[in-house]
């Protein structure tokens, strides 16, 4: 059976240059758990880590057991490590607050006599100004630079490759904005008598988020830097959903660490006489390692094993370490 060929501590351990770590798969498949313990994994190696969500179900407060909303928590009993489950709603008030000032402001200076509110509500109403504003807060963090990794447990949707599109669309969108900005202020200064340039908050803004999103979309494609990882369990639907995330992940030109295989039932506690049911679902996923180990050949970096409970706690995340971080580079589980 073909064995880990590089593990996510020999991978992390041959780039000490990482600082952005996230983690993308369908619903339920344990990337809150594996985002948890790569950042417990982290702060054990002496990085100041910090484990933040986008996402928002209150996901890192459940599995940490400690309050981590809205704030930077500093995590009970580890050092080096902080939480903190952003509070999108209030991220996406504040967006929409900024928005509509920006909007009011543009119709007055246009000209245009037009419902400002009528119009913020039709721009603000629809589930890609909240990515929009949970990936802004996701690049304010990564921005403010204060900790030496962070690691992301990413929304379980499609979400992130929006989002990545949706960065290079924003450019072409700021792009064309600006231009017509540009012609429009121009022809206003040429029809005004006074000459004198006028402050113009649409177009700074414009302008700063332009850069923004460079910025961002250089952080985010730098394989020095950041790394998307994907976990997975052996199933079909987590397989092939992850699949298509690679490919994705792969057009943008964002850098994929690997992947992680989690909930795979221990053979050595299964035996003739146990349920059949259990039997059969370690055939199920015998069959889908084998798809595993053919599709992702050379990425996978950890294969967790089923646990007989949840994982909760610190103390359950230590639980997964040996298995997520297993030291030899070659060892197969
Ligand atoms: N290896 C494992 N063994 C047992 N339970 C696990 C394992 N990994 C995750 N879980 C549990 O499965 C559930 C889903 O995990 P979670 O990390 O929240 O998934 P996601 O963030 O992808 O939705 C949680 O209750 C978690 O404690
Ligand atoms: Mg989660």
């Amino acid at each position: 059976m073909p064995g880990i060929e590089r593990s996510l501590s020999a991978y992390l351990g041959s780039l000490p240059t990482l600082k952005y770590l996230f983690f993308g798969g369908k619903g339920g498949v344990g990337k809150t758990v594996m985002a948890g313990a790569t950042a417990l994994h982290l702060a054990q190696h002496g990085k100041r880590t910090l484990l933040a969500s986008t996402n928002p179900v209150h996901s890192l407060s459940g599995l940490l057991d400690q309050n981590v909303y809205g704030r930077v928590v500093a995590v009970n009993g580890v050092p080096n490590l902080w939480a903190y489950e952003i509070d999108t709603k209030e991220n996406i008030e504040r967006s929409k607050q900024d928005i509509k000032q920006k909007i009011r402001w543009f119709l007055k200076f246009a000209e245009i006599s037009s419902q400002a509110d009528a119009f913020v509500e039709s721009a603000t109403m629809n589930p890609a100004f909240e990515e929009s504003a949970m990936f802004e807060s996701m690049v304010d963090l990564m921005f403010k630079d204060e900790y030496d990794a962070y690691v992301f447990d990413t929304a379980p949707t499609a979400n992130a490759r929006r989002l990545l599109g949706m960065s290079k669309v924003y450019s072409l969108w700021v792009n064309k904005m600006m231009k017509s900005r540009e012609e429009a202020r121009s022809l206003r200064e040429l029809l005004s008598f006074t000459k004198k340039k006028e402050a113009d908050p649409l177009m700074d803004y414009l302008v700063s988020f332009r850069e923004r999103i460079a910025h961002a979309r250089e952080l985010l494609t730098d394989k020095a830097r950041t790394a998307f990882f994907f976990v997975t369990l052996p199933e079909a639907l987590p397989i092939a959903v992850i699949k298509r995330f690679i490919q994705w992940f792969h057009d943008f030109g964002i850098p994929v660490g690997g992947v992680v295989v989690n909930m795979l039932i221990q053979k050595d506690q299964v035996q003739p006489d146990s349920p059949e049911f259990v039997r059969n679902r370690v055939a199920m996923q015998d069959a889908y390692m084998q798809e595993i180990w053919r599709d992702f050949d050379g990425a996978v970096r950890a294969i967790v094993p089923l646990f007989d409970n949840e994982v909760r706690g610190v103390s359950g995340l230590t639980r997964v370490l040996p298995h997520a971080f297993t030291a030899q580079p070659g060892a197969a589980f």
